[in-house]
């Protein structure tokens, strides 16, 4: 049990035609949370932070603190970097004991893409981590900061980026997007079962945050091993936080158990959605 490798839980995903959640987290608060919700439902999660968070949560200060709660897990736990910018921090996230990396060089042109990720995946095996690479351009960014446009994941490109690099999970556009939807999200599926003739790894769905259940569903259905979910968990511990205040509570350590549970629910929402409970 216990700290786990990406690559392995996707396997294990795919062989048993489920998804396992990749759940973003800030603060202790809420690694515990979501860890308390993958042992109470006997899943397997991934614990990420995305790099344009580290400003908040400091990788050499948070990172050693997520591997050790996945150590401490009685189920299997993975770390991963999401969103990674560079080699250097990748490089970083690998020495501090995560379990896989993300490299998002989607905005630069494919043959960027491919070097970057190349790099990367040659950087993780010595440790013998997993990498996940993008093709393809979500809709808004991470933090909410850029409004890009979405641009729909090219199979070929899938192929090509699959073939040159060896990537070990691959994240696609298909009408997905960051943070909270402007409007309903209309997921194109063609796109993800051509993507899924063509290339034989685990898919990865973004943006988890606002997709519907039947939407999730069927993502699984056509081969999404991975998920992630940011926006859904930060809001359910800002919920939590502010009716502990409304209450008139006033106990910082009532506030942290607030925090853990407002994670806790939104994790154990998601685990069970993605039929991942019970494959521990
Ligand atoms: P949401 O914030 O929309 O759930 O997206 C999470 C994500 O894709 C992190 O990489």
């Amino acid at each position: 049990m216990s700290l786990a490798r990406m690559t392995e839980l996707l396997q294990k995903a795919e062989a048993g035609g489920y998804g396992v959640g990749a759940f973003s987290v800030a603060n202790m608060e809420m690694v515990l949370g979501a860890v308390k919700a993958a042992e109470e439902l006997r899943a397997p999660i991934i614990l990420q932070v995305a790099q344009v968070r580290l400003p908040y949560s400091p990788l050499e200060v948070f990172g050693p603190l997520m591997v050790a709660a996945a150590k401490k897990a009685s189920v299997p736990v993975a770390v991963h970097l999401d969103h990674g910018m560079d080699l250097e921090t990748a490089r970083e996230a690998l020495e501090l004991g995560f379990t896989s990396v993300m490299i998002d060089a989607s905005h630069l042109p494919l043959e960027e893409n491919i070097r970057l990720v190349r790099q990367v995946k040659a950087a993780a095996e010595p440790f013998g981590a997993g990498v996940e690479a993008e093709v393809g351009q979500l809709a808004g960014s991470e933090d909410g900061s850029v409004d890009h446009a979405m641009i729909y994941s090219d199979p070929e490109e899938v192929q090509a980026l699959y073939e040159q690099t060896g990537v070990d999970a691959l994240a696609l556009s298909i009408g997905n997007a960051h943070g909270v939807y402007k409007q309903e999200p209309r997921l194109h599926f063609g796109v993800l079962a051509e993507a899924r003739t063509r290339v034989p790894i685990p898919l990865v769905l973004h943006g988890g945050s606002g997709i519907s259940d039947e939407d999730f569903r069927k993502c699984i259905a056509g081969g999404v091993r991975k998920i992630n979910v940011a926006t859904a968990t930060f809001q359910s511990v800002e919920q939590a936080v502010r009716a502990y205040c409304a209450e008139g509570g006033k106990d910082y350590f009532a506030l942290s158990d607030a925090m853990v549970q407002g994670a806790y629910g939104n994790v154990s929402r998601h685990i069970k959605i993605f039929q991942s409970d019970n494959k521990a």
